[in-house]
């Protein structure tokens, strides 16, 4: 089983880097790359739309809120079982550097993922792993949640076959189609838009000292030196700039946002997420939205609920250590700069909420 999946990927890999290279050798052809650009995506196509993230960076939020319109199909979280296989590779280097090391930083691991992203957003279901069909949070949601549970139950492969053709179907019955993940750099994403016109980025950014406060509180484990934290500003500025230049490229198909907009006006942020996707704000999106950030109880877990989400997106000022503040403050000077997130001077100026954080932001009442 195992070394047919292995094979499976294998061939689709070396395939989709045949393709790959085939494609790029027809457009230099032509001219350069430039011709990319102008390659329009044709009225009535469908859509591919992946919402990029972090851990702990309001992404299930945004995605349920993309996903809650019924033209849309979600894939959430597709890559979490091909991430787990790299687990003992990052804890081997983890041990020997005390240095985490990114899944996006693999070299192995980018080229598994970007044809399962390429597969499940043109609903390309055909010899789809059990790894993907069956992953975890695809079961949380409705979209996929019938995939999974098919292939869960089926005993032979004409069955799982016949559950991927079924699956497949309902994913091309939506025009658009979303992947939301924390497990690609905008690099893999920037790739399936060269070669889609109607491919479009969203990435999501939230405050990384909330995301570092809300990690610990939830994972403990995970490993906060300054090393670490240079390691993620790293992977956020080359991120960042890489979504800069694409936007550049394609204006109107790289959208770049901070959760904290959301947090502060989660209505008119929703329309402008949905105008940027082309998708009409309903009523009953709007009253979801309503719903999920004007609670009447604060849930956790992984879709939270907010009685105030902005209060909410706050709450780790009040826990953070200045240290780690300033260990962020300063690796990530870079990319802070260019997305508005102000530096912290006092432990004092770090609990008082009535000093903003975000240029721009309003303080926390
Ligand atoms: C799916 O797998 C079967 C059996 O391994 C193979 O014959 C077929 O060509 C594959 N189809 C696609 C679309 O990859
Ligand atoms: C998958 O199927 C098994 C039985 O075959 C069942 O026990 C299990 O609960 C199913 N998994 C999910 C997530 O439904
Ligand atoms: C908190 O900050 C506000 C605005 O800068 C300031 O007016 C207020 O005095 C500060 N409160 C404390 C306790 O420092």
């Amino acid at each position: 089983m195992g070394h047919r999946v292995n094979t499976g990927i294998g061939f689709v890999f070396v395939l989709t880097t045949f393709l790959l290279l085939w494609r790029w050798e027809q457009l230099s052809l032509n001219e350069g790359s430039r011709c990319l650009s102008q390659e329009k995506c044709a009225p009535g196509a469908s859509q591919y739309v992946i919402l990029l993230s972090y851990a702990r960076s309001g992404s299930s939020l945004t995605g349920g809120i993309i996903a809650e319109h019924p033209d849309v199909f979600m894939y959430f979280e597709p890559l979490h079982n091909l991430a787990k296989m790299f687990g003992p590779q990052q804890d081997e280097y983890e041990k020997m550097t005390n240095r985490h090391l990114y899944l996006t930083r693999i070299a192995t691991y980018n080229q598994l993922a970007s044809p399962v992203i390429e597969k499940l957003l043109t609903c390309d279901y055909r010899n789809l792993s059990r790894m993907f069909s069956m992953s975890r949070s695809a079961y949380d949601f409705a979209s996929t949640k019938e995939l999974y549970n098919c292939v869960n139950i089926s005993k032979t492969p004409e069955e799982e076959t016949e559950c991927l053709r079924l699956g497949q179907e309902r994913c091309r019955q939506k025009p658009v189609r979303l992947i939301k993940t924390i497990r690609l750099s905008v690099d893999q994403a920037g790739i399936f838009l060269n070669s889609h016109p109607c491919a479009k980025l969203i990435f999501l950014i939230k405050d990384p000292r909330g995301s570092h406060q809300s990690k610990t509180k939830l994972f403990e484990v995970f490993g906060y030196s300054a090393a670490n934290i240079q390691r993620f500003c790293w992977r956020l500025d080359t991120d960042l700039s890489a979504a800069t230049k694409l936007r550049e490229q394609y204006p109107d198909r790289v959208y770049i946002t901070r959760f904290e907009d959301l947090a502060m006006k989660p209505l008119l942020a929703s329309k402008r997420i949905y105008d940027f996707i082309g998708l009409e704000f309903t009523e009953k999106v709007s009253k979801f939205v309503y719903d999920k950030t004007h609670a009447k109880k604060d849930t956790s877990g992984y879709f939270n609920s907010r009685v105030n989400a902005y209060q909410a997106s706050y709450r780790w000022r009040k826990a953070i250590t200045l240290e780690a503040v300033r260990a962020y403050d300063n690796f990530c000077q870079k990319s802070f700069s260019e997305l508005g997130y102000l530096p912290v001077r006092s432990t004092r100026e770090l609990r008082n909420l009535s000093v903003p954080l975000l240029s721009g932001g309003a303080a926390v009442s």
